[in-house]
């Protein structure tokens, strides 16, 4: 398995949560408020050894009561007598054990550390059971990152807003028990990484939240530079002045209608020991909050435009992870933002704008903002020296209708390319879906007036917006995850509460740690072999 070793871990103004720690004790040893015990379906008990008669017969009874299934995210919370040091066990559904996986595991963790907070418990350990089938030690270290990454992603506290909420205590200590006779200190580096991986996807929760009063483009810009601050990351701000001498004429016409100026964030990961290629390039979209401009969305739940910055807010909480973890890689992060409203200089239907990269384009409907301001931000990319691009936006609702909420949109080329990142998302337990992007498509954005067309129509919506960015990602690799449908939830689950998921941290974290493995997908020319 990649990976990387937790670097110069310096405070920071994040989200900060307790050390995770592993252990080799046995179960009955841990000192704990909460010890969970995932359970399976049909489980049989296997590495449970004294807990029936540590928490009264209980898990005899319960089995035979049918109390507990092993059906997923059930709980049953069971007093522990003297025996064990732990005060009160959690069994918790874990479903089938053949099913059982990194994400089953991350999301088990996250739903314990919700619980315990809600209990008021502040020491929760969690017991590692690790199906027969997946027995390998990679196996293992993966399922405790997911594990750190749960018990992290679960401890956000939402709605800072709220004068009286219910204030839960932070958890003190968070620990893993894995079997014994293993290697600790690879288990607890998984563990570390996970950490700061869940606490950057939780600062990307945060900023996603935010309404779009009080995280306007220049407030985004200063909150990155803030968590940026003492990771190593070289960050500049650009303020329109200077974005206008860069020439992005499609930023700017975005930012026309809007009261407030826009903002270009540039992060920079340039670690001494990495090498000088390759360099990957992450461009997030920034929109604090997208009214539609001109061609103005309608009411009924606008108030969720609030969300259009997640793609940003995701490349932000990578690009601090990659620099907390010391991954040994060069990474440029891009966030051009702005509000996108119908001002009275707007930017008009038929209105023609030029990009940085030079290329015309006629915005047909200014509520297609998205993948203007990306246009420039790749341009800007490359220019910084970028030979892998990715760029995470919520982009269409046509990818909402086509995909639904379980799985990101993944578009790009060449073939290799896009495929190390659906590895990475796979890994990192965030469902990214290949989707065509080939020039056929282009057909759709030719226009009378400028080189292209913002829109497309209403067929394939998803997949013309990512074929008008691949205008602008230039004949390297490039990919592009549109996460309309999975960067915000409605309604809370058990592992995850509502509001923005900080969807695409994971993935981009686990591309860049993996980079090593990027064969096929050198930087140059397209390659022309497969579907794009
Ligand atoms: N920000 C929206 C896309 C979106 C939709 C994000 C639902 C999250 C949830 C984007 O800017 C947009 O408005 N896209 C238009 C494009 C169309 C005008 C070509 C859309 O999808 O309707
Ligand atoms: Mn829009
Ligand atoms: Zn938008």
């Amino acid at each position: 398995m990649c990976g990387a070793r937790l670097g110069n871990n310096v405070r920071m103004p994040g989200f900060t949560s307790a050390a995770i720690l592993v252990t080799t004790d046995p179960p009955h040893a841990l000192e704990t408020d909460l010890l969970v015990i995932p359970v399976f379906e049909n489980d049989s008990g296997n590495g449970l050894d004294g807990l029936d008669s540590a928490i009264g017969g209980e898990w005899s009874r319960t089995w035979t009561a049918r109390e507990i299934t092993g059906k997923l995210f059930e709980t049953s919370i069971v007093p522990v007598r003297d025996a064990w040091a732990a005060r009160r066990v959690l069994l918790l559904g874990a479903g089938p054990a053949e099913g059982f996986s990194h994400e089953t595991a991350g999301r088990l963790a996250a739903a314990s550390a919700m619980l315990a907070r809600q209990r008021r418990s502040t020491r929760i350990g969690m017991l590692m059971r690790v199906p027969d089938a997946h027995d390998a030690a990679v196996v293992l270290e993966r399922l405790v990152q997911a594990t750190a990454e749960g018990f992290v992603y679960g401890q956000l506290q939402h709605s800072p807003h709220k004068s009286a909420g219910p204030d839960l205590p932070p958890l003190e200590r968070a620990q893993i028990v894995v079997p014994g006779g293993r290697d600790r200190s690879p288990l607890q580096d998984a563990a570390d990484r996970g950490r700061v991986i869940g606490e950057c996807a939780n600062d990307a929760r945060l900023l996603a939240n935010e309404p779009g009063n009080l995280l306007t483009p220049r407030v985004f810009a200063d909150r990155a530079a803030a968590l940026a601050t003492g990771t190593g990351l070289a960050v500049e701000i650009f303020d329109e002045d200077r974005i206008a001498a860069l020439g992005m004429g499609l930023l700017l016409g975005v930012a026309k209608g809007s009261a407030e100026p826009p903002r270009l964030m540039v992060l920079r990961h340039e670690p001494q020991d990495a090498p000088q290629q390759p360099v990957l390039g992450l461009v997030g979209k920034g929109i604090t909050f997208d009214t539609g401009g001109i061609s103005i969305k309608p009411a009924d739940g606008m108030d969720r435009m609030k969300v259009d910055m997640a793609g940003g807010a995701a490349v932000i909480g990578a690009l601090c992870a990659l620099a907390r973890l010391g991954v040994p890689l060069r990474a440029v992060g891009i966030v051009p933002s702005t509000e996108n409203m119908p001002g009275g200089r707007a930017t008009k239907p038929g209105d023609v704008l030029r990009s940085a990269s030079g290329k015309t384009v006629e915005v047909v409907n200014t509520d297609a903002e998205g993948r203007l301001i990306l246009a420039d931000g790749l341009w800007y990319a490359q220019q910084l020296g970028a030979t892998h691009l990715v760029d995470v936006a919520t982009l269409t609702g046509a990818c909402v209708v086509a995909l639904g909420r379980w799985a990101t949109g993944l578009f790009g080329k060449p073939v290799e390319w896009v495929e190390a990142v659906r590895g990475a998302a796979d890994r990192a337990a965030e469902r990214a879906w290949p989707m065509p992007s080939g020039d056929e498509y282009f057909e759709q954005l030719k226009s009378e007036w400028a080189d292209m067309s913002n829109t497309g129509g209403r067929s394939g919506g998803a997949i013309t917006a990512a074929v008008f960015l691949k205008q602008f990602a230039g004949d390297g690799p490039w990919a592009h995850l549109d996460i309309a449908g999975t960067a915000w939830v409605d309604e809370a689950k058990p592992w995850q509460t509502k509001g923005a998921t900080g969807t695409a941290v994971r993935t981009l974290v686990e591309l860049a740690l993996c980079a090593s493995e990027w064969s096929g997908a050198a930087a140059g020319p397209a390659s022309s072999r497969g579907v794009e």
